[in-house]
């Protein structure tokens, strides 16, 4: 498969100038391989998925079908910001499905980690499938392949990729992106002019909160992770750690400790704050947050998040700890 190797002449796509003249390329060769047909594209709000949207609005608009699945395990506003971008700003063909309930209802009492992985996958799947049957006349399905997943194909990801769809789909591939690293996807998107925010966002795993509201998830602890978190990545915003720290997150797991609120015993989860650096997840480092920072941050999330009672620091490195908590 030559077209899944990369040339040896493809300079490294690192200025607005170069990432224009690719994206010219791109929008030439997407149109002549669609023609005046239909495509469609499972839309996350990752870097990749919206990178390649952004591409597919400018070379083929409507013929383009987005459709984004809500999991019900989105971080605080990200469903939001995809309707918000796609939908209004770029006027794009987008489906919203939110399937929140159906996922949440699958989970309820599963508490081990894997299991819950191949549940949100599966359904994922299953969601995404029908939302496909309903269309008609659809030739493409567009992903957003990047070189490294070319690379990795061997098998060690596969768990990782939530978004991966069925490979008996009747569809022939659009995959814009695929020979081209993160870091230039990157360079490409801003050159397509979304949000820096959305395309130098940290990793966020496909299974999204739900390996991180550790166990078996229930609703009232999501909802209390999903406030958490917003907090913590308001803060690292505020205080100039977002563009610095590769990637932090809340996870909270299933247990409760005693605790004091307003002169009253009060029980809650602990929130557990990470936050690590990496080139490439295989191991990681603690990233060294300032100590009035971690206080600031634990008044606000043990004052505003009702169900959070204390906060911690998790000081692990990869190895021993890996990143997520499970
Ligand atoms: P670990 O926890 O293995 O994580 O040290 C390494 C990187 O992979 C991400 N991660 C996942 N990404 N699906 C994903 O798409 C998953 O199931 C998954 N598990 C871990 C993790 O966030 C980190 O960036």
């Amino acid at each position: 498969m030559s077209d899944n190797i990369r040339p040896e002449s493809m300079a490294r796509i690192t200025t607005p100038a170069l990432a224009e003249a690719f994206i010219e390329e791109q929008l030439k060769a997407l149109r002549a391989q669609i023609g005046d047909k239909k495509v469609l594209l499972a839309l996350s709000g990752g870097v990749d998925s919206s990178v390649v949207a952004a591409l597919l609005i400018k070379a083929v608009g409507k013929q383009l079908v987005c459709v984004h699945v809500n999991h019900g395990l989105m971080r605080k506003g990200e469903s939001e910001q995809v309707i918000e971008v796609f939908g209004k700003q770029l006027d794009a063909n987008l489906i919203y499905v939110d399937a929140s309930d159906r996922f949440l209802d699958l989970l309820a009492g599963v508490a081990e980690p894997e299991k819950k992985r191949k549940i949100i996958g599966a359904e994922f799947i299953k969601v995404f499938d029908e939302e496909a049957a309903k269309l008609e006349g659809i030739s493409f399905l567009a992903q957003g392949t990047i070189y490294p997943d070319i690379l990795e194909s061997d098998g060690v990801k596969a768990h990782h990729n939530v978004g991966g769809l069925p490979e008996d789909m009747q569809f022939e591939l659009v995959e814009p992106v695929k020979l081209l690293y993160k870091d230039e996807v990157r360079v490409v998107g801003e050159a397509l002019g979304l949000p820096h925010g959305m395309v130098y966002r940290q990793p966020f795993p496909g299974p999204g909160l739900g390996v991180r509201c550790l166990g078996a998830i229930t609703r009232d602890r999501l909802h209390a992770l999903r406030e958490a978190d917003a907090i913590l990545r308001e803060e690292f915003d505020k205080n100039g750690l977002a563009g610095k720290v590769w990637q932090y997150f809340v996870a909270v797991p299933d247990m409760k400790s005693v605790g004091v609120k307003d002169g009253k015993r009060y029980e809650g989860w602990p929130a557990i704050i990470r936050a690590v650096n990496t080139t490439d997840a295989m191991t990681a480092t603690v990233e060294n947050v300032p100590f009035e920072l971690l206080q600031h941050i634990t008044e606000r999330i043990t004052s505003e998040v009702e169900g959070i009672n204390r906060v911690l620091y998790d000081l692990t490195p990869k190895p021993i700890g890996t990143i997520e908590w499970e």
